[in-house]
């Protein structure tokens, strides 16, 4: 069997597959007014383990939605073990089963860039309410670079394409996000605060070919670190 990064990452069921984990999006969210008034939309929420945390520090109510009924099964069993009641929606982000207008905050932790983004990014904009904020985690080149050096990145992480700073502000823009601003990772990960590490939630037998899976995502990253990077994208509707 042939199995992508993706299927890895739910099988391996890891919390916080997001550059910076947790940690990253307890800053990024702490710069916000996050209340029990709020509706939070964490779209391919994976396990879960944001949506967690956005429960349990502000109350506020938090839908998480995701494609792959692995990671949103683990999810559920976060939730209902944490007795947050979180509620779970199976279903992808570039058509997303809601109203138009309906949510305060939409986070999207690494996600976008694994879809069609000309339809998630409209979808984003579209469920935002008028006053609605849009934080999202996404991989960017640093420069543009040959089709023969994006192929192993674009094959192996099973995307598109790869955008730029500049680009992926261009798509946000057309979607009808006004105010968009960025921010980078300068925080390092505080290896002993185990609160904020990633966690794991194993499915039964994990097969070899996973684990080569986790060591080539580790290879390519290392290969590409001057050309990959990411940002945090701030879009207000
Ligand atoms: C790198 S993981 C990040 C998970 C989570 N946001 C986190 O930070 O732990 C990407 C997630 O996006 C989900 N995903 C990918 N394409 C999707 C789509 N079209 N609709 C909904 N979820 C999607 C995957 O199933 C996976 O859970």
């Amino acid at each position: 069997m042939e199995y992508t990064y993706l299927d890895c990452l739910a099988l391996f069921g890891v919390g916080g597959a997001h550059p910076g984990g947790l940690q990253l999006t307890k800053d990024m969210l702490s710069k916000e007014v996050i209340d029990e008034t709020k509706s939070v939309l964490d779209v391919g929420c994976g396990t879960g383990q944001t949506s967690a945390f956005l429960a349990k520090q502000y109350g506020c109510d938090v839908t998480s939605i995701d494609s792959n009924t692995i990671m949103l099964d683990k999810a559920k069993k976060r939730f209902s073990s944490l007795q947050l009641p979180i509620n779970t929606v199976h279903g992808s982000v570039e058509y997303l089963p809601f109203d138009d207008g309906v949510f305060d905050i939409i986070l999207s932790e690494s996600v976008t860039s694994f879809t069609n983004v000309s339809l998630t990014v409209p979808e984003y904009k579209r469920v935002l309410k008028h006053s609605g904020l849009l934080l999202a985690i996404e991989m960017v080149i640093d420069k543009k670079i040959s089709e023969d050096e994006s192929k192993p990145i674009i094959d192996f992480y099973g995307i598109s394409q790869l955008l730029t700073e500049s680009e992926w502000i261009n798509l946000f823009k057309q979607a009808g996000f006004k105010h968009i601003s960025i921010d980078t990772f300068g925080q390092q990960f505080d290896e002993n605060n185990v609160q904020n590490a990633a966690d794991f939630s194993l499915s039964e037998n994990i097969d070899e070919e996973l684990i080569q899976i986790l060591e080539k995502h580790e290879q390519l990253t290392d290969t590409y670190k001057d050309i990959l990077g990411y940002r945090i994208f701030r879009c207000c509707v």
